[in-house]
């Protein structure tokens, strides 16, 4: 059995999808701070035997009790407060959710011999680009919370495999967009701070969208960001959860396309796509925000055999398909 920490969120649930249509046996494991039960039921439309456990990481035993009433052979490890601005102002909650949530995690998984662990990492732990792309051993200097809480946590694992040879595939995201193809599941947060689901809420509401700065030292001004569809995310998973299992050994990939887009092409593709202008406003940079983030995912693509197959424009056509359904309440 495969556990999924976090399943009731955006990147795990749909992993999750994925997993079942591939007859996988899984149970998710998921506290509902962030992710909706409305997203264990889609699930559950599909695969009625699905096993969904509410329960938090931050408490040893409840994710003990997991490992010790299931046989689970692999975790993915979604869980996680995720929001950067946010870890900046209650770093304290992110430390115990992320850090410690996952230490619990490291610990019931060794204490029951479960050695093989997929993580959700982030384009994060690289802080300010020294180069372009960033590549797999480019330095780590996170300069947020959220992101020195994903390098923590990269550390521990490999201080776990050297002491219980507790194998793990860390995934750094870069900036993950679009639903998934049948519109069944989609980035879903209470309060939006995402940039193709808020351009996409001011078209349908009619409010003007917020450039955060427009100075930033990029060709028109606004930030850089290399986005994957969570598609292409999702197959990568797929593969590393293979490579897991072939070399039994941990090692790390970038998850990007290695293709740089701003925040004002994204805004005018959606523009186009939609075929409606959307009106804009130019508001205050938001604090220590990287100009450039751009992956070199050359070894994702050699170790892993993957490839970014989907275009950009697919991903903002499903992330506006999956918008309505939120707005019409119709998940
Ligand atoms: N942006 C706007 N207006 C908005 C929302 C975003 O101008 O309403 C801009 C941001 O300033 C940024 C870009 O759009 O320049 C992308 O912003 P996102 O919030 O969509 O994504 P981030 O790059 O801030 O963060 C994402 C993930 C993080 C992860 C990070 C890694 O959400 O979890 O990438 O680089 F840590």
């Amino acid at each position: 059995m495969i556990l999924i920490t976090g399943g009731a969120g955006y990147i795990g649930s749909n992993c999750a999808l994925e997993l079942i249509k591939n007859n996988e046996n899984i149970i998710i494991f998921d506290n509902l701070s962030t992710g909706h039960i409305e997203t264990i039921e889609t699930l559950k439309k599909i695969n009625p035997n699905l096993i969904f456990i509410k329960g938090d990481l931050k408490n040893l035993k409840e994710i003990e009790d997991v490992f010790k009433i299931h046989k689970i052979e692999c975790v993915l490890h979604f869980a996680s407060l995720s929001v950067v601005q946010e870890s900046a102002k209650i770093p304290e909650d992110y430390y115990q959710n992320n850090v410690i949530g996952s230490t619990n995690l490291l610990n019931a998984m060794v204490k029951y011999n479960v050695l093989k662990i997929i993580f959700s990492s982030s384009a994060a732990i690289f802080g300010q680009p020294k180069y372009l792309p960033i590549d797999e051993n480019h330095p780590k200097n996170p300069i947020n919370p959220y992101g020195k809480n994903k390098l923590e946590i990269e550390n521990i694992l490999d201080d776990f495999d050297k002491k219980y040879n507790l194998k793990s595939i860390k995934l750094r995201y870069f900036n993950v967009i679009g639903a998934n193809r049948e519109n069944l599941l989609g980035e879903w947060h209470d309060k939006e701070t995402h940039l193709v689901p808020n351009i996409i809420k001011s078209a349908i509401n009619q409010k003007p969208f917020e450039i955060y700065g427009n100075d930033y030292n990029t060709k028109d001004g606004t930030c850089i960001r290399d986005y994957i569809d969570i598609n292409d995310l999702i197959e990568a998973h797929k593969l590393a959860y293979l490579y897991l299992n072939k070399e039994n050994k941990s090692d790390e990939f970038n998850l990007g396309i290695k293709q740089g887009i701003s925040v004002k092409e994204i805004f005018k593709t959606v523009e186009k796509i939609l075929n409606q202008k959307i009106d804009y406003k130019i508001s205050q940079k938001r604090q220590n925000e990287p100009s450039i983030l751009i992956s070199d995912s050359s070894k994702t693509n050699k170790l892993l055999n993957w490839k970014a197959k989907t275009p950009l424009s697919d991903s903002i056509k499903s992330a506006y398909q999956w918008e309505l359904k939120l707005q019409k309440k119709s998940i």
